[in-house]
C-alpha cells in the first residue's frame, strides 16, 4: 500500500454522532455477493425462461401421478406469461386439484391414484388424507375401506346405543347443548325454523335413534345441517339424539314448522 493513500479516511456525513470510514467492503463479501447474482441468472432461465426445471406445482402434479404429462397451461414457465397472467385469476381453476377434477380423466387416474394410497396408509395419513380428500375417502369407505383408527373408535362407540338413552341428567345435558348449538335453526323448543322441526312425527332421514345420531354425526352438509362429530364428542351425540327422539318428539311447542319427509309411526 503507498505511504500516502488515504487510510480510514472518515467521510463527511454525520447521523446522529454516527460516522462511517471509506473502508471497502471485504473481498469474501462482494464475491458472495457476485455469486447471488450470477446465480440469479442462472436460476432465472433454468425455471422460468427455457422451462427446463420443473416449477414446484408441475413437480408436485408428477409426484403425485407418475405418468403426468405437463400440459403448457401448467408449466406456465415462461418468465413473462407468469407474470402477467397471475396463477390465481379468478376466471381459473386453483389448485392442481381443482383442475384435476375438471378434467375427468385426469381426475380417474388422480383418484385410482388417491384410492391406492388410502389403502396403503397407516391412521395419521388416512385421517390426513380424509380431511384433505373428503370425496375420495367417502368412496374409499364406500368399497369397504378401513377407517382411521380415531374415527374407527369413535363410529364403534357412538353406534354402540340401540336404545335413545333416558337417564334425566344426561338429558338435561343434551338440552343445554341443544340451546347452545341447534336452537338457532331448528328453534329453541324444536318446533322448527331453518331445519325441520324435530318434534312431529314426519322425518326426512329417519326416526330410528341409529338415523337421528347419523344425522348429527355426519350431517346433511347439502342441505345445510352441520356434520357435529368434530365439535360434539360421540357421547354427547347419541345424548342429543337422545334428547330430540324422547324430549322433543310429540312436545307440540307453539309455532310449529310444516312438516317435512315421511310420517313415521311406531
Ligand atoms: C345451520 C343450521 C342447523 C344447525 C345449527 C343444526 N341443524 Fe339440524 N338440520 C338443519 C337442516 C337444514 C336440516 C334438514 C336437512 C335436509 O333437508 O336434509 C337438519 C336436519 C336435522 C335432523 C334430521 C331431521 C329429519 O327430519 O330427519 C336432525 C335430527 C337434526 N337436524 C338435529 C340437529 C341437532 C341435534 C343439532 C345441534 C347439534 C342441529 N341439528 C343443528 C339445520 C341445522
Amino acid at each position: 500500500m503507498a505511504k500516502n493513500e488515504p487510510r480510514d479516511e472518515l467521510l463527511n456525513h454525520d447521523f446522529d454522532g454516527i460516522q462511517e470510514y471509506d473502508n471497502q467492503l471485504p473481498g469474501w463479501w462482494k464475491n458472495l455477493f457476485y455469486l447471488t447474482i450470477v446465480f440469479a441468472v442462472i436460476y432465472l432461465l433454468y425455471f422460468h425462461v427455457f422451462s427446463v426445471g420443473d416449477l414446484q406445482k408441475v413437480s408436485y402434479l408428477k409426484d403425485i401421478d407418475p405418468d403426468y404429462v405437463p400440459s403448457p397451461q401448467d408449466q406456465e414457465g415462461a418468465v413473462f406469461d407468469a407474470y402477467r397472467a397471475p396463477v390465481y385469476a379468478a376466471s381459473e381453476q386453483r389448485t392442481p386439484f381443482d383442475r384435476a377434477q375438471a378434467n375427468a380423466e385426469a381426475y380417474e387416474r388422480f383418484e385410482q391414484n388417491m384410492l391406492e394410497a388410502m389403502r396403503n396408509a397407516d391412521a395419521a395419513q388416512l385421517a390426513r388424507l380424509q380431511e384433505d380428500f373428503p370425496a375420495i375417502f367417502e368412496a374409499y369407505t364406500a368399497q369397504g375401506g378401513r377407517l382411521p383408527a380415531g374415527v374407527a373408535a369413535a363410529e364403534a362407540e357412538a353406534a354402540t346405543i340401540s336404545e335413545p338413552i333416558t337417564d334425566a341428567a344426561i338429558l338435561a345435558g343434551a338440552k343445554d347443548l341443544f340451546g347452545q348449538h341447534c336452537a338457532t335453526c331448528h328453534g329453541d323448543a324444536g318446533q322448527g325454523g331453518i331445519g325441520p322441526n324435530l318434534t312431529d312425527e314426519y322425518w326426512l332421514h329417519g326416526a330410528k335413534i341409529a338415523n337421528v345420531v347419523r344425522v348429527i354425526q355426519k350431517g346433511i352438509p347439502a342441505k345445510g345441517m352441520i356434520a357435529w362429530e368434530k365439535t360434539l364428542s360421540p357421547d354427547e351425540i347419541n345424548a342429543m339424539a337422545s334428547f330430540v327422539l324422547v324430549e322433543l318428539q310429540g312436545s307440540n311447542p307453539p309455532n310449529p314448522k310444516a312438516p317435512e319427509g315421511d310420517k313415521v309411526s311406531e
